[in-house]
């Protein structure tokens, strides 16, 4: 009470106010998603995604070398192969483009998280098999657990199934012990929404559905004690690390997950995301300042790892001094 409790006495001072902090911006929890493009000769600009290429093996040796120089520690690797099929082949291809486009990254010492889906493989843009017009979801995941291998056989340290079918998680998990891999984790995409933010992404990888949406397998917005209910599901298959997406407009699922479960969670401030802020940044409207509220935001309320596509922005500026 006034005048005994004076709150702007730890406010005086940066120094003051960065000792008393609660969260700080730390590279060690940002991951920064990555393009590889077999479909294109050179690194390519993403119209939607300003500051953000696809690259190809070729430009991902150069690329990979800022990343390291900049001080990025992990990525999130997704791969467009040049040509696509009904049953997303390249995605367990021992040449795919993620298959090669991993050793270049781990050979700079960056921690590889390879997202595993099928939309980016597929010629009919679903994240998985087709029967009729349905994703065929048992069939799915054994193909997943094939992806999960290839991925690892080309070294992998994290497997991220992004496709939200049922038991996907414990068919990779299968999948990968019975081949050796048991001490590579899964980085589970749990409670994934079915967003109207992913469409820089579809752009970037070539990934929109030729017909129909992802809402018979994508989580529907309203919903929060499904996404805890998700959550359950995938760490009893086995997630070593759970994921809420978007991050933006779900912050109560990432606060409600970190207050629920122990394993570390991670948030994924999808394209969308990066497309409002940043272009607002560009016109002058808000503040540079304003990328960093919202990835701190993001940590404040309870995500142990962020993915964004700002980590490279925010590294860059940031060098030296996070
Ligand atoms: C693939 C996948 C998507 C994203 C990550 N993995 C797109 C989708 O589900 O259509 C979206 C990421 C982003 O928008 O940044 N399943
Ligand atoms: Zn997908």
């Amino acid at each position: 009470m006034y005048p005994e409790e004076r709150s702007r006495r730890l406010r005086t001072s940066e120094s003051l106010r960065n000792l008393v902090a609660e969260n700080h911006l730390d590279r060690n929890k940002l991951i920064m998603p990555l393009f590889v493009d077999e479909s294109i000769r050179k690194s390519e600009e993403i119209k939607s995604m300003p500051g953000i290429y696809n690259q190809t093996i070729d430009s991902l040796e150069s690329y990979a070398d800022r990343l390291k120089e900049i001080g990025i520690r992990s990525v999130l690797l997704f791969g467009i192969p040049e040509k696509k099929d009904g049953e997303g082949t390249q995605s367990f291809a021992k040449d795919g483009i993620v298959q090669r486009a991993i050793p270049i990254l781990k050979k700079r010492g960056i921690l590889v998280i390879t997202d595993l889906c099928m939309c980016e493989y597929t010629d009919h843009g679903h994240c998985g098999i087709l029967k009729g017009s349905e994703v065929w979801n048992d069939k799915t995941i054994d193909y997943y657990g094939k992806i999960a291998v290839s991925q690892s056989e080309a070294g992998s340290d994290i497997i991220a199934p992004s496709g939200m079918m049922d038991g996907q998680v414990g068919a990779i998990r299968k999948a990968l012990d019975s081949y050796g891999f048991e001490n590579i984790p899964i980085m589970a995409y749990s409670a994934k929404y079915a967003s109207s933010l992913y469409g820089p992404f579809r752009d970037a990888a070539k990934s929109k559905p030729s017909f129909g949406d992802r809402k018979t397998y994508q989580m529907d917005p309203p919903n929060i004690k499904e996404a805890m209910k998700e959550i359950e599901l995938d760490i009893k298959e086995g997630a070593d690390i759970i994921m809420v997406k978007p991050a933006l407009f779900y912050m109560d699922v990432i606060r409600e997950a970190s207050l629920r479960f122990n394993n570390p969670l991670a948030a994924y401030g999808v394209s969308g995301e990066y497309n409002m802020i940043l272009n607002a940044v560009k016109n002058g409207y808000l503040s540079e300042a304003t990328i960093d509220e919202y990835i701190i935001s993001v940590f404040r309320a309870g995500a142990n790892m962020f993915i964004t596509y700002f980590a490279e922005r925010v590294m860059a500026r940031e060098k030296g001094k996070i």
